[in-house]
């Protein structure tokens, strides 16, 4: 059993409000509300999205003092050996999807996988993570729409990216991960009588 804290009340930190606006959809789907606690977190240097998405979590909670989720992503490209992975966020701020496929010019093996971590953390449980990837590819082209490296991954089983896949939510990393974090969360409400 654990405390008094209101575990309804969860907070969802990000600067990114596309990510925020998909994981409301997603997460009310599933009968989850969150709110978005709109802020910059602290991100740590490191070759690994769980120590990056522990440590953000933990930089989230204290600065909301509240039942908080965090989502770290990473886009993990085969034939650059896993590159951008945890850098991809420097990496679409500084060479962007332009970058990416000139890295890629001369390759015709073009698989990726993005990788999704959401990260809970409250008083009672401290911090849990939650990791889902989706393999895909790098297309041939950068299509347009979409947000962040939409225009470039296509998940597999559809012939278009992100940007224009008609419905996102259905196999994204982020959909896959929130899945699996709603599935304990509301176990763990259900347990604690909420
Ligand atoms: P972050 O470090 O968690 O912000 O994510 C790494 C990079 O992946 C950032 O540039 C994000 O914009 C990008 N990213 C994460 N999820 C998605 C997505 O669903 N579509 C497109 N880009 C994404």
């Amino acid at each position: 059993m654990v405390g008094t804290q209101q575990l309804s009340e969860l907070f969802f930190a990000s600067s990114n409000e596309h990510k925020f606006q998909e994981s409301e959809r997603i997460l009310s789907k599933l009968g989850i509300q969150i709110n978005l606690f709109k802020t910059t977190l602290e991100e740590i240097q490191s070759n690994n999205l769980n120590d990056i998405a522990e440590k953000k979590a933990i930089n989230a909670h204290d600065l909301i003092q509240k039942p908080v989720i965090i989502e770290d992503d990473g886009l993990f490209i085969d034939s650059l050996n896993g590159f951008p992975g945890p850098y991809s966020s420097y990496v679409y701020d500084t060479i962007g999807n332009k970058g990416i496929m000139n890295l890629l010019e001369n390759s015709q093996i073009r698989d990726a996988k993005f990788v999704a971590i959401i990260a809970y953390c409250d008083d009672d449980y401290g911090v849990k993570l939650f990791e889902s990837s989706i393999p895909g590819k790098i297309s041939s082209i950068i299509e347009k729409g979409g947000w962040g490296h939409d225009p470039i991954f296509i998940p597999d089983g559809e012939s278009k990216t992100y940007a224009n896949v008609s419905d996102k939510d259905k196999f994204s990393h982020r959909a896959a991960s929130l899945t699996k974090f709603s599935s304990w969360f509301l176990d763990m409400q259900k347990d604690n009588g909420q």
